[in-house]
C-alpha cells in the first residue's frame, strides 16, 4: 500500500481520516494513517484547546486540519462572534424567518433552557477561517486541507512557508487543475457519493480524470470509500491514496450523538440526500422530514452560505434536544449503507489494509491464473 504520499507525510498507509473528531484523529494518525481534523464547527478559540488535546494524544504522529474556505462568502467586517451573528442575522428576509417558526411550531420542537446561546457555524466566514489557519499553522500540524476551493493564496504561502501542504477537494477536473495552478500540493478528488459538500461527478468517473488532468500532482481518492476493495478501486483508478470521511462517523470514538448514530447504523445507502438546508451548499445527509421540508416547493427555499445555517440554528439547537433523528442533520454518504456495526478506530483500520491486501491478492492470482 506504499506510495509517494506515505513519504510526503511519514505515514505508513496513505489513508486520509476527514473527521470533526479529535479522538478519531490521534486514532488513525497512531494507526499508520492520517487523521485531518476539521476546524469548521469550532471557534478559535475551541480549535486551540482541541489541537493541544492532539498534539498530547497523537504520540508524535502527524496529523492535519481541514477549513472551508469558498470561494464566495459574504462579507462580515469580524468583531466578536455576537457582533458576526447580528451582522449576518440582519442580511435574512422575514419570509425566511417566518418559515424557520413555523417549521419549528409544526415539527413542536421543545424550547431551550433560559439563557442557552444558539450561534450557528461561523468557521466558513473568510475572518474566522484565517484565523483557525494562524492557530492551525501554530501547531506540528503537516497538512492543511480545503473544501469548497483552493485556499486563498496568502494561506497557501503561510502553509509553505511553515513546510505544512496544502490539499483542496475538487468535484471537477478543471477545479483540481485550478487548485493546481494556485500551488495546491494534493488534489482530494472526492465525488458525488460523498458525504457532506459534493459535486454531482461520481467518484468512478472522477478519479481517473482528475488524475489524468493534474499529473504528476498526486491525488487523493474521496466519495464513497469504506472497505479495503473501494481502497483498492481508487488506487486502480489512479489515486495515490483515501480521504475518507463518513466511515469514522460510526466509530466507537466518532462522537455522534446516540439518536444520530442509530439513524446511520440502521440506513441504507438509498437514505441519502443532497440538500441545502444545512449550509446553504449542497451537502449529503440522511434524507429525513426537515430536509423534505427544505425542498417543499411551496416553502421559500434554503438560503446561501453562510446565512442558511445562521437562520435555522436555533431550530437546530432544539431539534438536537429534542434528540429527533427524524428532524437531525446527520451529514454522511451513500456508504452509510455498509456502516452497520460500531467498531474502535484501530480495528477499522486494520481492516482496511487487510481487504486492501486480500484484494490485491485476488487480482494478482487472477493474472497468474
Ligand atoms: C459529517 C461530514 C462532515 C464533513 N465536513 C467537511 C468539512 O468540514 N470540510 C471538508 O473538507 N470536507 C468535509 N466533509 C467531506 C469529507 O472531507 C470527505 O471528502 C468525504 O466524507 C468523503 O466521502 P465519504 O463520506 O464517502 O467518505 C464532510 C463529510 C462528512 C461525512
Amino acid at each position: 500500500m506504499h506510495t509517494d504520499l506515505c513519504d510526503m507525510f511519514g505515514i505508513e498507509y496513505p489513508i486520509f481520516a476527514f473527521t470533526h473528531c479529535r479522538d478519531v484523529v490521534a486514532a488513525v494518525s497512531k494507526a499508520g494513517g492520517l487523521g485531518v481534523l476539521g476546524a469548521v464547527g469550532f471557534t478559535p478559540e475551541q480549535l486551540e484547546m482541541e489541537l493541544d488535546w492532539i498534539d498530547d494524544n497523537v504520540g508524535g504522529k502527524p496529523y492535519g486540519v481541514d477549513t472551508v474556505m469558498p470561494q464566495k462568502s459574504v462579507d462580515v467586517e469580524g468583531g466578536n462572534a455576537d457582533e458576526m451573528y447580528a451582522q449576518i442575522k440582519s442580511m435574512i428576509d422575514a419570509n425566511h424567518w417566518a418559515y424557520v417558526d413555523e417549521l419549528m411550531d409544526r415539527f413542536d420542537l421543545p424550547d431551550l433552557p433560559e439563557g442557552t446561546q444558539v450561534g450557528g457555524v461561523l468557521g466558513w466566514t473568510d475572518e474566522v477561517a484565517h484565523r483557525q489557519v494562524e492557530i492551525a499553522l501554530s501547531h506540528p500540524i503537516c497538512l492543511i486541507a480545503n473544501a469548497l476551493g483552493s485556499p486563498p493564496k496568502d494561506v497557501i504561502d503561510q502553509a509553505h512557508a511553515h513546510g505544512v501542504k496544502v490539499a483542496a477537494l475538487a468535484g471537477k477536473a478543471v477545479h483540481a487543475q485550478r487548485h493546481v495552478q494556485n500551488g495546491v500540493d494534493v488534489i482530494i478528488a472526492q465525488g458525488y457519493e460523498a458525504g457532506g459538500h459534493t459535486g454531482e461527478i461520481a467518484t468512478m468517473v472522477l478519479v481517473p480524470e482528475v488524475v489524468d488532468a493534474v499529473a504528476p500532482v498526486p491525488v487523493l481518492g474521496a466519495g464513497g470509500i469504506g472497505s479495503g476493495r473501494q481502497i483498492a478501486a481508487a488506487m486502480a483508478l489512479g489515486a495515490q491514496g483515501v480521504w475518507l470521511g463518513s466511515l469514522w462517523l460510526t466509530t466507537a470514538e466518532g462522537g455522534s450523538s446516540p439518536a444520530v448514530l442509530e439513524a446511520y447504523l440502521g440506513a441504507t445507502s438509498a437514505d441519502t440526500v443532497r440538500s441545502r438546508c444545512y449550509t446553504g451548499k449542497p451537502a449529503r445527509m440522511l434524507r429525513n422530514q426537515w430536509t423534505d421540508a427544505w425542498a417543499d416547493p411551496n416553502g421559500p427555499g434554503p438560503l446561501g452560505m453562510p446565512l442558511q445555517n445562521i437562520l435555522t440554528s436555533e431550530a437546530n439547537a432544539r431539534i438536537a434536544r429534542a434528540n429527533r433523528p427524524d428532524l437531525a442533520f446527520a451529514p454522511v454518504g451513500q456508504v452509510v449503507g455498509s456502516m452497520n456495526e460500531v467498531r474502535p478506530v484501530r480495528d477499522v483500520m486494520y481492516r482496511l489494509v487487510e481487504e486492501y491486501i486480500e484484494t490485491t491478492e485476488r487480482l494478482s492470482a487472477g493474472l497468474e491464473g
